[in-house]
């Protein structure tokens, strides 16, 4: 088995710097030795080859209210190449980000390798505003939209972003840790009756139970592609992340709810997302949010506390 790397230092799809520099910081903590540790062979061409360039080649002004949209329409294309090249092969894709509107590059590679994939989106927000209805204009906000096809994303509405294809259907997606919904993103979740355990379920049946019936309503013999927004934890779990909300999972929940998708034996991509080192109130946040970070791929690789 092997372990396909994709690093991309990408901060585009929100206002503060530093987002760019987590996955540099995730492998230079030791990510690429804790995975062949786990057996795995991985195939990672170093930190020198993490996606680039990642600039826009002329001016790139907003589109309705969307910032950087050609900026990150051309680096989500080249993010969509990389993970189908390793999905292709049968490698299990690791996505290290960089913001989360990378989902749109990641979730892209993996549906094309992986038709019938299920999506789990593990995050505080639900990142599925539409050009319409997007409050901040920040496209990390928005990639589920997208890979959705939903008004407002269609090639003919928006062609910057005519590569992707609407490829996830409500049906195959599901939320984990929701806190922080915008009034537009609540409406298009009860209109596509799209699945979605907050915290409040977390609360009331425990991260297990939430887990497996997250698993059953995508079905468990499906590939799957884990998407984990770091924010899904609580802020004194992971503090060092851009829109941190309060009341997030704990160390444990966000472990076991990976432990219990890994177990499954069907998932094939994962992305780490939002780990932004420039954030911190105290010497420690940085280390223990990128060391979270670290303990959720090798959770997803198959580590177990026994
Ligand atoms: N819903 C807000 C917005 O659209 C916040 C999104 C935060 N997304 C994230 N990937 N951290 O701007
Ligand atoms: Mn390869
Ligand atoms: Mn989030
Ligand atoms: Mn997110």
């Amino acid at each position: 088995h092997t372990v396909g790397i994709v690093g991309c230092p990408f901060s585009g799809g929100q206002p503060r710097a530093g987002v760019d520099t987590g996955p540099l910081e995730l492998i230079e903590s030791g990510l690429v030795q804790d995975i062949e540790a786990l057996g795995w062979k991985v195939d990672f061409a170093g930190a020198d080859t993490l996606v680039s360039p990642l600039v826009a080649d002329g001016p790139d002004p907003d589109i309705g209210k969307l910032k950087k949209p050609r900026l990150v329409s051309n680096v989500n294309k080249q993010v969509a190449e990389r993970v189908y090249k390793h999905a292709g092969a049968g490698e299990l894709t690791v996505t290290l980000g960089g913001d989360h509107s990378l989902a749109m590059g990641t979730v892209s590679g993996t549906f094309k390798a992986h038709p019938d994939a299920a999506l789990i989106w593990i995050d505080a927000h639900a990142d599925i505003n539409t050009p319409l209805t997007t409050p901040s204009g920040n496209l990390h906000g928005c990639p589920v939209s997208f890979l959705m096809g939903l008004p407002g994303t269609s090639k003919e509405e928006i062609p910057e972003f005519g590569w992707i294809e609407p490829v996830l259907k409500a049906n195959r997606l599901v939320y984990i840790g929701l806190r922080d919904i915008d009034e537009g993103e609540r409406k298009i979740l009860k209109e596509n009756n799209i699945k979605s355990f907050t915290m409040h379920h977390v609360d009331r049946y425990g991260i297990g139970k939430v887990v497996d019936m997250a698993l059953d309503h995508v079905g468990r013999d499906r590939p799957i592609h884990l998407s984990f927004d770091v924010d899904a934890f609580d802020p004194a779990v992971a503090p060092s992340t851009g829109t941190a909300v309060r009341g997030g999972l704990q160390w444990r929940e966000g472990l076991c709810a990976v432990e219990m998708i890994a177990e499954t034996g069907n998932l094939v991509s994962l992305d780490i997302m939002e780990i932004n080192p420039s954030i911190s109130s105290t010497d420690n946040d940085v280390k223990q949010t990128v060391d979270v970070g670290r303990a959720l791929v090798r959770a997803a690789l198959g580590e177990t506390l026994l």
